[in-house]
């Protein structure tokens, strides 16, 4: 019954929207106010070395190809190196080369696994700049190896455990961090610190599932990520790409019917040219805004709260691990 009611929550609200957003769109591009393209500044990067998280495909791919263009050694961070490869082939680099080193952001020992591969490929010095890109929406049970729920584990839960296995490099190197974000970060739980694990998440209305629930908090997390870094001394941007045309609720398939009914309104605009409000993967070219303006007050003091939350949990999952290895070896 919760389920038909927050459906209907949603066919008030979300159907009104996108209708309007289709008529809006064309007209507000019509008076530029959505750009079709940017232009890029022409700087080379030859000699630059950046790791891009999730860049097989979508806004991560066309970061890479425009980084290995501007002449950089892109590692394209997947957790399919042959998706990377193919990728990878298919494009050409340019001036600069592709990367291709296997990360599963859902399995923080591959984390682990990923850090130890690129420093046997580029040493210890080298790193100027960490897309974190890959995110997956939110979807009804799952979880990643360590039992996050799989949006937040994926984009903020393995990413941080990246950023902090790198960030001593990063700061040797002077190196730069940009996160993705999304405008979905604005419908994050207020003060969601609490919820941070997302214990209860299966439990949510399905109109918190699907939109405001843990991939906003995830989305909010980055924004936060590249705070709490700002103040530990790291160049960083949060990013909110825009719309950029890419199957990306394709992935929501679930057990539970009326979901697929919630995202076919979003599904439907999205293959059509009304709703890509900043054509095609132009939202690879980003309005880079700083963290600051995209918080409330206390968003610092909500960073700190996070990166020690994220600590926490990171040391309670490895001695987690350590445990059950002292189990299976006694
Ligand atoms: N598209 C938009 O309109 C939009 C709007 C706002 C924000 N964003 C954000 O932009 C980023 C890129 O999104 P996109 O639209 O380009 O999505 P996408 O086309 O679905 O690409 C997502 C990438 O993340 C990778 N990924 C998923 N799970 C992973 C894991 N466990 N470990 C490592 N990589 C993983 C995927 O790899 P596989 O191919 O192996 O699945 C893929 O390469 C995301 O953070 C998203 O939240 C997108």
């Amino acid at each position: 019954m919760d389920d038909v009611l927050s459906f209907a929550v949603f066919l008030l609200t979300g159907v009104p929207l996108i209708a309007m957003l289709s008529v809006l769109t064309p007209l507000l591009r019509l008076l530029r106010i959505f750009p079709r393209s940017l232009s890029i500044d022409e700087q080379s990067l030859a000699g630059k070395v950046v790791i891009v998280t999730g860049c097989n495909t979508g806004i991560g791919l066309q970061t890479a190809k425009l980084l290995a263009h501007k002449g950089a050694a892109v590692v394209m961070a997947c957790r399919s190196v042959e998706k990377a490869a193919a990728a990878a082939a298919a494009t050409s680099p340019g001036a600069g080369s592709f990367h291709p080193i296997e990360l599963d952001l859902a399995d923080l020992k591959s984390v682990t696994r990923f850090v130890r591969s690129f420093e046997d490929q580029f040493g210890a010095s080298h790193l100027h700049a960490l897309v974190c890109n890959a995110g997956v929406p939110a979807k009804l049970g799952t979880r990643t190896v360590q039992g996050f729920e799989m949006a937040f584990g994926v984009s903020f839960i393995g990413h941080f455990a990246l950023v902090l296995e790198l960030l001593p490099r990063l700061k040797r190197c002077g190196g730069r961090v940009v996160t993705l974000s999304s405008v979905m970060h604005r419908f994050a739980q207020p003060g969601c610190s609490a919820n941070w694990n997302h214990a209860a998440f299966d439990t949510y209305p399905m109109h918190l599932r699907v939109f405001t629930s843990s991939y906003s908090d995830a989305k909010s997390a980055m924004v936060l990520l590249a705070v709490a870094l700002r103040a530990r001394g790291i160049a960083s941007s949060a990013v909110n790409p825009g719309a950029a045309a890419v199957p990306c609720v394709a992935p929501i398939i679930s057990a539970e019917p009326l979901e697929h009914l919630y995202l076919s309104p979003y599904w439907v605009p999205s293959r059509l040219p009304v709703l890509d409000l900043a054509g095609p993967f132009v939202g690879a070219f980003p309005n880079l805004s700083k963290p600051e303006q995209a918080g409330a007050q206390g968003v610092a003091l909500d960073a700190e709260r996070l990166w020690s939350w994220g600590e926490t949990v990171l040391q309670a999952s490895h001695d987690r691990e350590a445990q059950s290895q002292l189990g299976r070896a006694s």
